[in-house]
């Protein structure tokens, strides 16, 4: 054990949300997975998380920063450390900006959906294709979340973070660069708030441009079944992961509870009491296979907590 209860005691000191011992993950995961965490911590402001992390630091315990839990994987050892939570941190305003933009600023654990339902309704475009993401805005940020080819970076005009040494920082736009599923930021520096300068457009374009992407999501991705999204990024836009594990003939393919989806092939479900173990053997075949037929080497897009080999 890495957290004493003299840690745990300053921590709750430190901060008004919850903090609990040997916490569920599988809890606050949408994929259902996980061990236990020895710590959780739900910071309930941003000097909270900056406080909780300089003490973290000091007392040389590991750290996983956690939005909504969409997009990882915890083992089924669990996480030996704290995993800092941030769904307290919430709130956004919008600001006009002259007569054609607007200014959004959304707190780091907000939801996603519920900043792009709002955002539509004020006929604001740009993120409507994001719809059914089920992240936290800043996990949207952190893993530059896209689909029909609307990534959040390029939506952004400015980020704060809180750097390794527990200052907050703002980054406007020309300070921080994003590419595909990534953004370049300071090692262990986590997102706080998020920016977007969005276009004003007739709601009701905005509100089609959003039940095209409904359709899409509904008709394409498994709605049903937990999981944290596509599991491996696409190796080349003309080369989704998806279609080469679907031509290997993946679907439907089970190991215990974690099973590839029907609807698509690039979703690994826990169709019922998967563990971590089971997902990371079949995250491995549809590797090796795809290795084998394709010589691509096929790269996670989720996170594996703790880091290490895929198959342990
Ligand atoms: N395809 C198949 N079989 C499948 C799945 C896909 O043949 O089982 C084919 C489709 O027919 C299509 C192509 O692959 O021709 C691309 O499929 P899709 O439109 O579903 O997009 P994707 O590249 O598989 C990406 C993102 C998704 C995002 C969608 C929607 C990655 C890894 N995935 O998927 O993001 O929702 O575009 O635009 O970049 C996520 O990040 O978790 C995620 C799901």
């Amino acid at each position: 054990m890495i957290v004493t209860p003299g840690h745990i005691r300053d921590i709750a000191d430190l901060v008004t949300g919850r903090v609990i011992q040997h916490a569920r993950l599988a809890d606050v995961t949408t994929f259902k997975i996980g061990g236990p965490a020895e710590l959780l911590i739900e910071p309930g402001a941003p000097e909270e998380l900056r406080a909780a992390l300089a003490y973290l630091r000091e007392a040389r315990i590991p750290v996983f920063i956690l939005g909504s839990g969409s997009n990882v994987l915890f083992r089924d050892e669990g996480f030996p450390g704290a995993v800092i939570r941030l769904t307290g941190l919430r709130g956004f305003t919008i600001q006009s900006n002259g007569s054609d933009y607007a200014k959004v600023s959304a707190a780091a654990g907000e939801p996603l959906p519920a900043l792009i339902n709002r955002c539509a309704g004020d006929g604001l475009r740009g993120p409507e294709a994001l719809w059914g993401i089920p992240a936290s805005v800043g996990g949207a940020v952190v893993s530059n979340a896209g689909a029909r080819g609307v990534w959040i970076g390029d939506l952004l005009s400015e980020i704060t973070i809180v750097t390794p040494a527990a200052a907050e920082q703002r980054l406007a736009r020309e300070n921080f660069s994003c590419s595909y599923r990534s953004i370049d930021l300071p090692a262990s520096a986590v997102v706080t708030a998020a920016g977007l300068r969005l276009v004003r457009d007739d709601p009701d374009a905005v509100e089609a441009s959003m039940e095209a992407a409904r359709k899409h999501r509904w008709e394409t991705q498994p709605m049903g079944f937990p999981s944290a999204g596509c599991v491996f990024k696409n190796p080349a836009p003309d080369n989704p992961a998806g279609a080469i594990i679907d031509r290997l003939g993946f679907k439907g393919r089970s190991v215990g509870g974690a099973r590839v989806s029907d609807a698509h092939a690039n979703f690994i479900v826990n169709a019922g009491g998967a563990s971590a173990g089971d997902v990371l053997a079949l995250i491995e075949e549809i590797r090796e296979a795809v290795r084998a037929a394709e010589g691509v080497d096929l790269e996670l897009e989720i996170r594996i907590a703790p880091e290490g080999p895929a198959h342990a």
